[in-house]
């Protein structure tokens, strides 16, 4: 492997002289740059333009030193594998830290660190980490730059991988940097893979510090501090550090909102429109939901956003959301041109994937996307395929990294500096019991219950052996939310309360119900979850006789649900899908309201344990 000394400067010394250069304009930011150029003690500096031609650079030479390989450029244009470290596979819930002042403003949802002890420890580790390698400086923007509810961010990285990640999940480069001005103000994003190179030690495909993993978050003082893990989720620190971590912090400080959500729009047959935000925890179907294709004909979804929204409430009332991101990080399993044929469109070419099997042509291939097993495949470790073993050939948790604007049913306004107005906010999870398919509260604090109530089998998006488990995951936020859970939920109620708000209505859906016997999805969902969207905007503009009250909110009337050419599933099995079951209801009332009193305590706001107490009186 060669050394990955590249751009400006190519000494120590001389570093501190590039910074001054490069960033001395913007005192605040150099100070921030020096602070962790002294401490990691990097070769070199590389302040990140953007451009096309440095994408080009970094990636020709990662495949050049061997921690990127090229696909075949006939089927795949422009596109990467990488290959992590096995114990580097997905993001490390145990090994990530809110670091505020007092501990009860993390809550007891959070990994706790106090913030001084935490900065020592990370002062610690990154003492001399950079040595051997270049420092990137990462400016970029999450949102349009200018906008209303965007906000930028600059990530020091010493990963090439992370940095041209960045130009594929963010606006990322001079332009970011521009719009700071002198004094603009930005998120600190500090991030070190871990593996210094000192003494000439050699360099490997993935860098990573397995049993030191580290990432933390400073709400306080917009900071993040990232150490020992290369995995997107862990590394990329746009997205789930600031763009949910320190935002929801921001947001609560400054009455707007930072959810785990994807943002759509879907147009009836008649043209009219409405945009639908979702949360659904990590690998529970938000990208798939996100770019869908309808199975009803006449209907139109585009996608604005399929992991992250940042809502504020606009003039009008209404709640206007935007997509921080530029890009998707997607699950690769399960993904074709049958579950998600936009997703599919938007692999064609540009992109990094990480973990996923590669092909005897070299091309890329993950358990799903085509129902016959290729032969002579590499798998995920960079082995050779046995097709008759039980390991699947790409991780579970192998992810696809592609900008934005390869999604071919991307949305005409994603680029609104003021966002979109949401009509719906949905919740869901992965339930094999109880939750029908669709029901709306009957008021948004209901809404907000529904929201704090969410539970899903845990996935192979972290680290654990106790996949499958259900475990509770309020908003699908449980390792998003970046300061107390409980005031999470006030400041929810609190929005709510907004004068003038034209609040949008709230549903929960389940696309896993599973048959009890042979434990198959009953529900074929994907493009067919179209059906309950319509039944949702329907909901949204005014129709009423679409639906049953129930004790649990407004379940969807037998024949409400459009299933003009619905296949593959029965009348009854629809029924069931529907039904309330009264027991197994108050059983799961009873659940949310023993988590939620138990876990948030005085915490938990009297609105919520109104709600819970009307639910129960309802049956
Ligand atoms: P995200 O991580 O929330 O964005 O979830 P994805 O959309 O990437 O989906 C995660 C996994 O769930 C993939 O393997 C999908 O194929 C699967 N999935 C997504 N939507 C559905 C659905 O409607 N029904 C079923 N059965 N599986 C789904
Ligand atoms: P996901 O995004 O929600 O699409 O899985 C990454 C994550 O949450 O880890
Ligand atoms: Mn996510
Ligand atoms: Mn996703």
């Amino acid at each position: 492997l060669v050394g990955r000394a590249l751009g400006s400067v190519r000494s120590a010394s001389a570093v501190s002289g590039a910074i001054q250069s490069a960033l001395g304009h913007h005192k605040a930011l150099a100070e921030y740059v020096e602070h962790y150029a002294g401490l990691c003690n990097p070769d070199a500096l590389h302040v990140c333009d953007g451009s096309e031609g440095e994408y080009t650079t970094f990636m020709e030479t990662m495949v050049e030193d061997g921690s990127m390989f090229k696909l075949n450029e006939a089927k795949r244009p422009n596109s990467y594998l990488a290959r992590s470290d096995p114990r580097d596979v997905a993001r490390s819930e145990e090994s990530t830290f809110i670091s505020c002042v007092n501990e009860e403003d993390a809550g007891p949802t959070n990994n706790w660190r106090d913030p001084v002890e935490m900065k020592a420890t990370m002062a610690n580790l990154y003492k001399d980490c950079m040595v051997g390698r270049t420092m990137f400086v990462v400016p970029f923007s999450m949102g349009p730059i200018g906008g209303p509810i965007s906000h930028i961010g600059v990530q020091l990285t010493d990963s090439m991988h992370v940095a041209a990640s960045m130009r594929l999940m963010t606006r990322m480069g001079k332009a970011p940097l521009e719009a700071l001005g002198t004094d603009g103000e930005f998120v600190k994003c500090m991030h070190s893979v871990g593996y210094p190179l000192a003494d000439g030690k050699a360099d490997v495909a993935w860098p990573c510090d397995p049993d030191n993993k580290y990432i933390t978050h400073y709400p306080e003082e917009n900071l993040a501090e990232s150490y020992g893990s290369g995995y997107g989720g862990n590394s990329l620190l746009g997205k789930k550090a600031f763009a949910l971590r320190l935002a929801s912090a921001m947001g609560k400080r400054e009455g707007w909102l930072a959810e785990h959500m994807l943002i759509l729009g879907v147009t009836n047959p008649e043209g009219k429109k409405k945009y639908v935000a979702a949360a659904f925890p990590s690998a529970c179907g938000k990208t798939n939901f996100a770019m869908l294709e309808p199975t009803m004909p006449g209907w139109k979804v585009e996608c604005v956003g399929d992991d992250i929204a940042w809502m504020k409430f606009g003039p009008d009332g209404k709640l206007y959301a935007i997509n921080p991101e530029n890009g998707f990080f997607g699950v690769a399993p399960g993904t074709s041109m049958g579950t998600n044929p936009n997703a599919m469109r938007s692999l064609d070419r540009d992109c990094i994937y990480t973990n996923v099997a590669m092909t005897a042509d070299g091309d890329v291939w993950w358990e799903g996307m085509t129902e016959e097993t290729p032969e002579g495949m590499t798998n995920w470790l960079g082995e050779p395929h046995n097709p008759a073993s039980n390991t699947p050939a790409a991780h579970p948790n192998s992810r696809f990294t592609v900008p934005i604007a390869n999604c071919p049913v991307l949305d005409p306004n994603f680029e609104a500096l003021e966002g979109v107005p949401i009509d719906a906010i949905m919740f869901g999870g992965r339930r094999p019991t109880t939750i029908p398919l669709v029901h709306e509260a009957f008021s948004w604090n209901h809404g907000v219950l529904m929201g704090a109530s969410v539970a899903s089998e845990k996935t192979a998006a972290a680290t654990g052996d106790d996949i499958g488990e259900i475990r509770h995951d309020p908003f699908a936020m449980l390792p998003f939310c970046g300061y107390n859970m409980g005031d999470y939920f006030q400041h929810w109620i609190d929005m709510g309360k907004t004068e003038g708000a034209k609040l949008p209505s709230m549903y929960l859906v389940n696309w896993f119900r599973q048959d009890p016997e042979t434990g198959k999805f009953i529900w074929p969902g994907f493009g067919e979850n179209s059906r309950v969207l319509k039944w949702i905007f329907e909901r949204t503009d005014g129709v009423t006789d679409n639906a049953a009250k129930t004790p649990i909110g407004y379940v969807p009337t037998p024949d409400a649900l459009d299933t003009d050419g619905l296949a593959g599933i029965t009348n009854d099995e629809l029924t069931e899908l529907l039904r309330v079951d009264p027991d197994a209801w108050q059983r799961e009332i009873n659940q949310s309201d023993e988590y939620l009193t138990s876990t948030f305590g005085p915490k938990l706001p009297a609105e919520l344990k109104n709600e819970i107490e009307s639910l129960k009186k309802s049956f």
